[in-house]
């Protein structure tokens, strides 16, 4: 009698406690992978992980904040290689500012977390063959508009972060996702009550005719994280934004 086993995919969310970092998270345990969900608040995490919490997978949470190289260190010393690593953590608080009101602090918090977090992310993480890092970058860096132009400078720079570590870490894939405008908790901190009618103003506009859910993103990094032969790429999950 042949037993067969298959090892289950390890993975990593940083951000993984809310919208599409969580989504993320629930497919990868619906498919029976074993998932570590990262970010600041216990709190959050613990609601997430209850959610998670009926498998076939099984998910773990860790607080961490990927801004603080100390607490990386931690998580990928606790945990060992695993197949995937994904940075979803960002915090709108304070990214959109007109130049006019430019505050230099506000700035480097955003660039903390977007894109010196996501590097000591690559520094840390320590895969098994096959492993793969992907980053969350997103439509501002194609679309800007007034307010946003660290948003849209820290999102393009992760294109090119995402390059440059494909080489410098291959056979690691590295890749990043730009998310179009999707429905998460982070448009509470963008637009707050707002929120519904620019949604609802965009999705007329978009080709796809709504606004992205998190799946929609989830199930792309699946493809970036899953594909052995794509690296280096940035894929542009947009409901058809930078058409328009
Ligand atoms: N939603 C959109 O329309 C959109 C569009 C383009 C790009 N994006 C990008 O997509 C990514 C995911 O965002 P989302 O829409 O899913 O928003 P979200 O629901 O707010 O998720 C962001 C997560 O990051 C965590 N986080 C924030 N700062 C962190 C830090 N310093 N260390 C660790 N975790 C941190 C938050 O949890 P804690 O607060 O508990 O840490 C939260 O769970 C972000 O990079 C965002 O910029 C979003």
């Amino acid at each position: 009698m042949t037993i067969s086993t298959t090892t289950p995919e390890r993975v990593v969310i940083v951000g993984g406690g809310s919208g599409m970092g969580l989504a993320l998270a629930a497919a990868l345990v619906a498919d029976g992978a074993e998932v570590t969900i990262a970010g600041r608040s216990a709190e959050r995490l613990a609601t997430a992980g209850r959610a998670l919490a009926d498998g076939p997978g099984t998910v773990r949470t860790a607080v961490a904040d990927i801004t603080r190289e100390a607490d990386l260190e931690r998580l990928f010393a606790d945990l060992g290689p695993v197949d995937h690593v994904v940075a979803t953590a960002a915090d709108a608080t304070g990214a959109y500012q007109p130049v006019a009101a430019f505050e230099a602090d506000l700035a480097r918090s955003l660039i903390s977390a977007k894109l010196i977090g996501p590097t000591l992310l690559a520094k840390h993480a320590r895969f098994v063959s096959g492993g793969s890092l992907t980053f969350t970058s997103g439509i501002a860096a194609y679309r800007p508009a007034p307010g946003g132009a660290m948003v849209a400078a820290v999102n393009g720079a992760l294109a090119s972060l995402g390059y440059a570590l494909a080489i410098e870490l291959g056979p690691v894939r590295v890749n990043v996702i730009s998310p179009g405008w999707v429905d998460t908790p982070i448009w509470d901190t963008i637009a707050g009550p707002a929120k519904i009618e620019r949604h609802r103003q965009l999705a007329t506009r978009l080709p796809v005719g709504r606004i992205g859910r998190p799946d929609d993103i989830a199930h792309a990094m699946l493809a970036l994280m899953r594909n052995p032969f794509i690296t280096g790429t940035v894929l542009h999950v947009d409901g058809g934004h930078r058409l328009v």
